[in-house]
């Protein structure tokens, strides 16, 4: 399972990669205007950071398919290789999703809540299709259970779409996922630091540090001993 970052702030991206495994960025037009900084700006740094190899997923706000198509050729263009534009899995972005499968735009389709829009994304030539497991859960649906059947849908339907899980709210989510095999996670920072805190680690990691110190003196490790 791909593991990405849902944030757009740059000190966050840069701590959150020098610890764990990050495959890359999405970003969503709420997450750009926390930042208060012109849109390509903060997308241009981020894009400089994670380099060419880094999934960068970028969405378009138009209303009317012929204006997301106009903003994808931008996003590409602007942010180059390995960008995704990610497309609202509406009427409007189905048309706009085909389209850019015939031009070559890599898509991701947003804004899924349900399994029915997902297949439509998907036969539209959608590389990643994102359904929101947190949104889903509120509205009194299983949002985790939507995912699962949107991954086995483009199985047993020679898909090649992947699923891209989007909208967590704790980590056990993930790896409820991670264990069904989902394509790929876009998570918040503190949904990720999550997946990794336990004190439980802290204290056996610590207990092996005292244990040390007690036998080769205060502050020495292998390396000083
Ligand atoms: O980018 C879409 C998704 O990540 C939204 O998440 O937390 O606003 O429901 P959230």
């Amino acid at each position: 399972m791909r593991l990405l970052i849902d944030d757009a702030q740059i000190d966050r991206i840069k701590e959150l990669y020098e610890y764990y495994p990050v495959d890359g960025v999405t970003t969503n037009p709420t997450i750009l205007a926390k930042q208060g900084k012109a849109p390509y700006e903060a997308l241009r740094q981020i894009r400089r950071f994670v380099g060419e190899a880094g999934q960068l997923h970028v969405q378009a706000v138009s209303r009317q398919a012929e204006g997301m198509v106009r903003e994808a050729c931008r996003i590409v263009e602007e942010l180059g290789e390995n960008t995704y534009v990610k497309i609202p899995s509406v009427k409007e972005g189905f048309k706009a999703m085909r389209e850019l499968r015939r031009r070559g735009i890599l898509v991701t389709a947003t804004a899924i809540y349900s399994p029915m829009q997902a297949f439509l994304a998907a036969k539209c030539g959608a590389s990643f299709a994102a359904p929101y497991i947190n949104r889903i859960d509120n509205m009194g649906y299983d949002g985790i259970g939507a995912a699962k059947e949107i991954h086995d849908i483009f199985k047993n339907n020679g898909l090649e779409t992947q699923v891209l899980a989007a909208s967590f709210k704790n980590s056990m989510q993930v790896l409820e996922l991670c264990r069904h095999g989902i394509g790929a996670a876009t998570v918040a920072p503190d949904v990720m630091e999550g997946l990794a805190k336990n004190q439980a680690v802290t204290t056996a990691v610590e207990d092996f540090i005292r244990d040390f110190e007690d036998l080769a003196g205060a502050g020495k490790d292998m390396g000083t001993c």
